[in-house]
């Protein structure tokens, strides 16, 4: 993405993000993950903790768990079911309401998958393989490109248009999709008429959340914290991760990621700053500023691990959000079709 369209999406997010408390019923929200295993500090800093106040704003909010996103790199659906239910308990454990938000899976909802039809005559092959994101998910994935790697960005245009999502929160690597979607939108309205908006995408400007090695933190690197840990084995996994000999301890992300990770941890964890917690612990070394790591990841997380337990045990309540949110998701959907089939002409 040029720098000038990124400055562009940038000005429009600041815009929406002001606008959000004061016009709430404009907005509805689209966002999900793929179930490919439990979430982790990373994504509650970085995203969850967003959607839980767009939600509480009053804001119409939708969140697909993006299920046959799973398998565009990958070629068995191994534990997805166990990883879906798991999403869900995580969602509401951090807050997500389901009366409020409508929690969905892409295959329980195929009036959405059958957007893809339409949507995929309206973008190149040239188009399709310049998005960046794409390919570096192919080079990670050590597989050949699939026709679905390929097009998922399409496919995740299904899922935000369907609801007529209008506002998407991102990280930067996924600005190119909020394109490719709004040009599809762009694209359906001037050939068919006019039905559907065309989605910003709203930056987080959360800084990225280091793993305990001080790369991001992803379950693939083994240095996430995983909401779904016990508080033992936090103080364990904090206990293995790398820090270096030097006793003081000082936030220099450059020259300390172990000890700077570990510090934002706990910055994030408690709202103090990385530098006042560094001073804080001046010379007591490592060993002291992982205990304080531990004690402020463990008691941040007790309340979510505490009502995650709860839900955890109640598969039957699990089950019955899933239903209701699939229930709900359908119906938009089967309402979106029918207005594209009438746009189509395709109404027999
Ligand atoms: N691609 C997202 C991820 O990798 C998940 C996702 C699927 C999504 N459909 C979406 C995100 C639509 C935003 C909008 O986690």
């Amino acid at each position: 993405m040029s720098i000038d369209s990124f400055e562009a999406s940038r000005k429009r997010s600041d815009e929406i993000r002001a606008d959000l408390p004061v016009h709430p019923e404009k907005y509805t929200m689209l966002t999900g993950d793929r179930p490919t295993g439990r979430l982790h500090l990373g994504h509650y800093f970085g995203t969850i903790r967003e959607r839980v106040a767009l939600q509480d704003m009053g804001i119409a909010t939708r969140i697909i768990i993006a299920d046959y996103q799973v398998i565009t790199d990958r070629d068995t659906t191994e534990h997805i079911q166990d990883n879906v239910y798991n999403m869900v308990v995580d969602y509401l454990a951090c807050g997500i309401d389901p009366e409020k938000t409508i929690i969905f899976t892409h295959s329980a909802v195929p009036a959405l998958n059958q957007l893809m039809l339409p949507f995929l005559s309206l973008v190149t092959e040239s188009e399709l393989l310049r998005n960046p994101t794409v390919k570096s998910e192919m080079d990670a994935s050590g597989h050949a490109l699939t026709g679905l790697l390929l097009t998922y960005p399409v496919h995740q245009a299904c899922d935000i248009l369907f609801c007529k999502g209008n506002i998407v929160p991102v990280g930067k690597d996924q600005l190119p999709h909020i394109e490719q979607t709004r040009q599809v939108a762009r694209r359906f309205n001037e050939r068919y008429g006019h039905v559907f908006p065309e989605p910003e995408g709203v930056l987080n400007d959360a800084v990225e959340i280091p793993g305990l090695d001080g790369r991001k933190m992803s379950k693939s690197y083994g240095n996430a914290i995983s909401l779904s840990l016990t508080a033992e084995e936090t103080a364990k996994l904090i206990k293995k991760s790398k820090t270096d000999a030097d006793r003081m301890i000082t936030y220099d992300k450059e020259n300390r990621p172990g000890v700077s990770a570990l510090l934002t941890t706990a910055a994030l964890c408690t709202g103090r700053t990385e530098v006042e917690i560094a001073e804080e612990i001046g010379e007591g070394g490592s060993g002291a500023l992982k205990k304080y790591v531990t004690e402020s990841v463990n008691e941040f997380l007790a309340p979510i691990r505490e009502r995650r337990v709860q839900l955890a045990g109640d598969r039957g309540f699990i089950e019955d959000v899933l239903h209701e949110g699939n229930r709900r998701a359908n119906e938009i959907a089967n309402a979106t079709l029918d207005e594209v089939r009438a746009a189509m002409n395709m109404v027999y």
